[in-house]
């Protein structure tokens, strides 16, 4: 069985703080190298409060925002401003506190007609953006990543095309299931990353965490985050690591 890195953590806010001192530790060690800090944050409601912290006062001054470039891991594709937009839930909790040079944010226009150019453009800025790691291909440095109650992560949904996908690094992708069209991130891109961190909260994830980490190598989009060079992590509240045993929560 893969061994997993896991924090099991007693409250969201505890792991919001960690996942934040993750970041800033991750991005000093670019800074000092006189490098770019490339982050792709996911939506949904988790990390909001994480976005929140590193917008706040107490890691003001701390984080070299002119030196860090921001992407989006996945967008719905509804406008900007509307309550499903991933990229409203990252302006309300962290562009809005004036903190991110408004160039070093890489929105997902997702709202727009032609998603296919949509995400050849985005992909294109990533190229842009990423810097060759060391003669290594290019990668973001950390991605934080959800999961739903059905194990998709970024909008990598079980059973749709952009799991599939092996080459492109963002793609559209119908999700029948919601009825609704999304933009994402796809494995090659994802799994070329230095640092995935899943941060995964509330008692409804509970049983798909136990497939997912204790359970045999499957098919479940969050199974298949497996970074060629990089390290994922997991960082679970009391409520989502419930059911996990103390061997996987790292527990004596
Ligand atoms: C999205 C996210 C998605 C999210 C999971 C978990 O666009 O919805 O990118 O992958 O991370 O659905 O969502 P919650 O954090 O709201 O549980």
């Amino acid at each position: 069985m893969l061994k997993h890195n896991v924090r099991a953590f007693s409250t969201l806010e505890d792991l919001s703080w960690a996942a934040a001192c993750a970041f800033e530790d991750l991005a000093r060690l670019k800074f000092v190298a006189g490098k770019t800090f490339c982050a792709a944050l996911s939506g949904g409601l988790t990390p909001r409060l994480l976005y929140q912290i590193l917008a706040g006062r107490a890691l003001l001054g701390r984080i070299e925002w002119k030196n860090v470039q921001l992407f989006q891991v996945d967008e719905r594709c509804v406008p900007p401003d509307h309550p499903d937009s991933n990229y409203r839930m990252i302006r309300e909790a962290l562009l809005d506190s004036g903190e991110i040079p408004p160039g070093n944010f890489h929105r997902m226009q997702a709202e727009e007609a032609d998603l296919e150019k949509v995400a050849r453009d985005y992909a294109a800025e990533l190229a842009r953006v990423l810097e060759p790691q060391d003669g290594l291909r290019p990668r973001l440095d950390i991605v934080f990543l959800g999961m739903g109650p059905d194990g998709h992560t970024a909008s990598l949904f079980p059973g749709t095309a952009a799991l599939e996908e092996q080459s492109l690094w963002v793609c559209p992708n119908r999700v029948e299931r919601l009825g609704m069209s999304r933009l994402t991130m796809t494995l090659p891109l994802l799994n070329a990353s230095a640092h995935v961190i899943f941060l995964v909260a509330g008692a409804d994830k509970a049983e798909t965490l136990v497939k997912v980490l204790e359970g045999p190598p499957g098919e479940l989009p969050a199974q298949r985050i497996q970074p060629v060079d990089g390290s994922v992590s997991w960082f679970l509240d009391e409520a989502a690591a419930r059911k996990l045993s103390p061997a996987t929560k790292g527990e004596s």
